[in-house]
């Protein structure tokens, strides 16, 4: 089992670092991932992000609607889905209870045809623009000897970099959600979706939540133990599946597809629902630990991320890189 994994995550890595002639590359993803790691303590065995985190499955079910815009089979018909929600960064002992961290919802829809891949997280912006400005915003945030990173060079990277303090503005701006499925979810990127004659409809996807933003007071934050996320899916599942609705945003003139520090203006925007997806059941972690969630690999015709976003097509060699060192 061990040796398998290994083998798929060497191939995947040796794969993922033959193909980035192609990909829009500014910064080396093994530095990255290297920086991931060192930020969150460098433990053994665990994602480079999403370390904490809670392995699903369940259902997708696509509406008439996403099979009109798009040719993908797992717009078709419902498909079996494994999934993970799980908290930013590379500590596993992070606590639940942590504000300025993104929430993780990476989804696994499978056909026979093969895999439909999306991860979103709790935010509608990523951290960072380019590649080499999150490898700067990582190598500022460096431990110093004192253990603490130098508050100076941060305040200095933060001043210059101003489009990198949005997500965890939106994030400090809202209370900490009370249940992995009483949150909003986003793909952050955007998405084309393809019919069968060739039309083309860009969009931003979300899962919105069916039980709709469940945020902790502070008095209630202060009573939670520092996991209970795992607890609460769980008490969650064993009432009836939690459910979120699959939403494609669509794109306007001008709106950019190649930030995704920027968000579109989602309230002025057309949405479409493209399907529903149901988490039924808690998974053993080994479920998801095997493969690593490539939104960038495992999209189907029909399906395609931004050509011209830096961030999306280095996420799958980053990806790779941590599957490799997880699986040593
Ligand atoms: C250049 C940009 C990015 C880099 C380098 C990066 C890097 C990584 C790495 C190395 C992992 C661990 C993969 C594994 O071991 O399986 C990971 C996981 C994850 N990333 Fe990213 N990421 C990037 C952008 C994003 C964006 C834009 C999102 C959200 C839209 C995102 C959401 C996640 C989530 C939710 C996980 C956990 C996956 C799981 O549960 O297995 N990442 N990321």
């Amino acid at each position: 089992m061990r040796t398998t994994r290994m083998l798929r995550a060497g191939a995947a890595l040796a794969a993922a670092l033959a193909a980035p002639a192609a990909l829009a590359q500014d910064a080396d993803p093994q530095a990255i991932v290297a920086g991931q790691f060192a930020i969150g303590g460098n433990h053994p065995g665990v994602r480079a992000s999403g370390a904490k985190g809670t392995c699903v499955s369940g259902t997708f079910t696509p509406t008439p609607e996403a099979a009109g815009l798009s040719k993908a089979p797992h717009f078709a018909k419902p498909t079996p889905m494994t999934a993970r929600f799980s908290m930013g960064g590379s500590n596993p002992k992070i606590s639940d209870k942590t504000k300025a961290v993104t929430r993780g919802f990476s989804m696994r829809f499978k056909d026979t045809s093969g895999d439909f891949v999306l991860v979103f997280i709790s935010a509608p912006v990523f951290g960072t623009r380019t590649p080499q400005q999150l490898l700067d915003a990582l190598t500022v945030r460096l431990p110093g000897p004192d253990g603490k990173p130098d508050a100076e060079k941060v305040k200095a990277f933060v001043a210059a970099n101003p489009e990198t303090t949005r997500q965890a503005a939106w994030l400090n701006a809202r209370p900490v959600p009370a249940s992995f499925a009483g949150v909003d979810y986003w793909g952050v990127h955007a998405y084309t979706l393809t019919d069968a004659k060739g039309k083309a409809t860009v969009m931003k996807l979300k899962t919105a939540a069916a039980a709709g933003q469940l945020g902790l007071s502070d008095d209630e934050l202060k009573a939670k133990p520092d996991s209970f996320y795992a607890d609460e899916l769980t008490e969650r599942l064993a009432k009836g599946p939690a459910t979120f609705d699959l939403v494609g945003i669509l794109a306007e003139p001008g709106d950019p597809t190649n930030d995704a520090t920027a968000s579109w203006p989602e309230d002025s925007r057309k949405t479409v629902k493209l399907g529903t997806v149901a988490v039924a059941a808690i998974e053993p972690a080994a479920t998801c630990d095997g493969a690593t969630f490539d939104p960038v690999v495992d999209v189907p015709e029909g399906v395609a991320g931004p050509a011209d976003d830096p961030m999306f097509a280095i996420r799958s060699p980053a990806y790779a890189v941590s599957l490799s060192r997880r699986s040593q």
